[in-house]
């Protein structure tokens, strides 16, 4: 039997979810012949009461990440957890992370890592419905074309909420009540965790070095209870659409609200899921959808990827 160290940064919503799952799993990696050993788990706040698995070692000293062989990063931000992962990755070990905002926004310094299959991030967009999974492997035999996409569960909650005539700000403290939101939430209703997770989608399919600045951003701020009922009666709803398609001969990347036909399949994902259309020339149109944010589904992703590294599957590799 191997022992495999793993440390956690952050023990948050999808933090703990990951801890409380890998522990479920235990017999799944003991199967593989592996003890997964967690070394410690990185907080801001010590005194906070946390659902994990007792005996969890909860610290604020990161110190822990130089005995371990993979770091898992759930924490958010973007310049720390750039700070505390660099060195680690430096070393040739991998990590994997739910972080879109680290992925879209230190891309410069992230590519060589990803392009050497030490980063994994399947949960970075669609929480545990695979997405950049099949778009890092089989899809790439076809010709891309077309993405359209609802990616954030946060703005569709709100949506969704605001139609069955709850005001906005009601029903954004909701999604944050049920752990959808960012920190600050501006990152979702603003249209830039979105934006975030177009980005690193348009690395596998379109541009393997796509900046997140080449992403046009409009959020759902302005979105108010007349314009929803308006679509309504018009047999529509308001969702949030990211969208990528060819421009000439680059790349056009846009994220805001859009009116859409009830029947449309972006329509069909309920309260926290999430849809993507994909058309390429051979694969013809392919829908994937399903849960795209929340603990669980989230740590799903997660622990599947550290299934994958255990096995000796690289990471999401992008396009060269
Ligand atoms: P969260 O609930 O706010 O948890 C963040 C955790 O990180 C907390 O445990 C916090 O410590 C810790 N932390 C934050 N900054 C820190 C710092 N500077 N030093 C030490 N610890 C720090 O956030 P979350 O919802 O779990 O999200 C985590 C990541 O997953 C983000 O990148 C997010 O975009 C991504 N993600 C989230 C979801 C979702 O549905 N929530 C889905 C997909 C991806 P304390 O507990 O002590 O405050
Ligand atoms: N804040 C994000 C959302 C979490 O609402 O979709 C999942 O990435």
């Amino acid at each position: 039997m191997r022992t495999v160290t793993v440390g956690v940064l952050g023990s948050g919503t999808v933090g703990q979810d990951v801890l409380n799952l890998i522990k479920r799993r235990e017999s799944v990696f003991t199967d593989l012949g592996v003890k997964i050993e967690i070394s410690g788990v990185l907080v801001r706040d010590v005194n906070k009461v946390r659902d994990v698995p007792p005996g969890t070692r909860v610290t604020t000293d990161p110190g822990f990440l130089q005995e371990c062989g993979v770091v898992i990063e759930a924490m958010g931000g973007v310049d720390r957890p750039l700070e505390m992962l660099l060195p680690y990755l430096r070393s040739g070990r991998p990590v994997i992370t739910a972080n879109k905002a680290l992925l879209a926004e230190r891309w410069d310094v992230l590519r060589e890592y990803a392009l050497a299959g030490s980063l994994y991030y399947e949960a970075s967009v669609m929480a545990g419905t695979p997405v950049i999974g099949p778009m890092s492997t089989v899809l790439r035999a076809s010709t891309f074309t077309r993405l359209q996409a609802v990616l954030n569960g946060t703005c569709l909650y709100i949506l969704n909420q605001m139609e069955e005539g709850r005001d906005y700000a009601d029903a954004l403290a909701g999604a944050q009540a049920l752990g959808y939101a960012e920190t600050p939430p501006t990152l979702d209703v603003g249209g830039f965790d979105t934006a975030h997770k177009l980005a690193v989608l348009a690395r596998f399919c379109a541009d393997g070095n796509f900046p997140y600045s080449a992403v046009q951003v409009e959020g759902i701020e302005d979105i108010t209870q007349k314009d929803i009922q308006d679509a309504r009666a018009a047999g529509e709803r308001i969702k949030l659409v990211a969208e990528l398609e060819r421009d000439g001969t680059g790349w056009r990347a846009t994220v805001a609200p859009q009116r859409l036909p009830e029947n449309h399949p972006l329509c069909n994902a309920g309260a926290s899921r999430n849809a993507l259309v994909y058309e390429g020339e051979e694969c013809g149109t392919l829908i994937f959808a399903g849960g795209g944010a929340g603990g669980m589904i989230t740590a799903s992703a997660m622990v599947g990827d550290l299934l994958d590294w255990v096995i000796g599957f690289p990471g999401h590799v992008p396009l060269h």
